[in-house]
């Protein structure tokens, strides 16, 4: 088994500034993670963290060094794709010295932690919100598939393969999602799919295989599925996932605000 503490969307950008005219992301993050460095005592060990994406809301250099700081302070290893908001480039000299990182080229990877083989892919078009799994991700991820040996893995990418029905989100949603699906399909491995973007938690399949989202630790969108919902964010409620890939492990969320107690029965 392993355990993963599944992170999305940060959105940081660099001290001072806000997002949206609102939202201090960096703040954010920095009260995100003294939350969770607090509450990893009773959670348990953790194998690695992976965030699904946004990890900055500007592509600037500032930010990734501000939301590296704060995620190294959780002391586990970290696994990273970008999401619409990053920029390529600065994303990989930010993270350069993880040993998934590749010099050149698309920001795909396979890392075995534990008995648990997690695949990350780019679906990053660089000035759209939208994203697509290119023929070259596809590729390598029916390599990692085919020589997994039958672990559990998890599939990481920002963009979920999900239509959540808030429509200004699968406007900008994954192009292809039947092309990842014929993929999986042609394996056996027992997958499951791991993405952000969509700041909540929607649970789906595609074809056989589950689909989870991770909660935003920034901001989330008010479930509206009316035609004419409101385009924007709210400030809450914000929060992570805690993945456990054993045998009867859960997927959970976890909240980043709590409500007071614990009180006696
Ligand atoms: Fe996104």
């Amino acid at each position: 088994m392993a355990r993963f503490l599944h992170l999305s969307d940060l959105h940081v950008v660099p001290e001072g500034q806000l997002v949206s005219s609102q939202l201090d992301t960096a703040r954010l993050l920095r009260l995100a993670i003294d939350t969770l460095t607090t509450r990893l005592d009773a959670i348990g060990p953790v194998d690695a963290v992976l965030v699904t994406g946004d990890i900055s809301d500007d592509g600037s250099t500032e930010s990734y060094e501000i939301a590296r700081r704060d995620l190294m302070r959780l002391g586990h290893r970290l696994l990273v794709v970008p999401g619409n908001h990053d920029g390529r480039e600065t994303f990989r000299a930010a993270f350069s010295d993880l040993p998934e990182m590749r010099p050149t080229g698309l920001i795909d990877w396979i890392a075995d932690i534990g008995d648990t083989r997690v695949i990350g892919l780019d679906t990053l078009i660089e000035g759209k919100g939208g994203g697509v799994l290119r023929d070259e991700s596809l590729a390598l991820l029916s390599e990692a598939l085919s020589t997994a040996g039958g672990r559990q893995t998890l599939v990481a990418l920002h963009h979920p393969p999900l239509q959540t029905g808030l429509r200004f989100m699968d406007a900008i949603g994954l192009e292809n999602p039947n092309a990842l699906r014929i993929v999986l399909d042609q394996h056996d491995a027992p997958v499951r799919v791991l993405a952000g973007h969509v700041h909540g938690v929607y649970h789906g399949l595609l074809g056989r295989h589950p689909v989870v989202t991770a909660p935003s630790c920034c901001s989330a969108f008010a479930l509206d599925l009316r035609e004419d919902a409101p385009v924007g964010f709210m400030t809450g409620p914000t929060g992570c996932a805690l993945i456990d890939t054993g045998a009867g492990g859960v997927w959970t969320e976890l909240p980043l605000r709590h409500g007071e107690g614990p009180f006696r029965f």
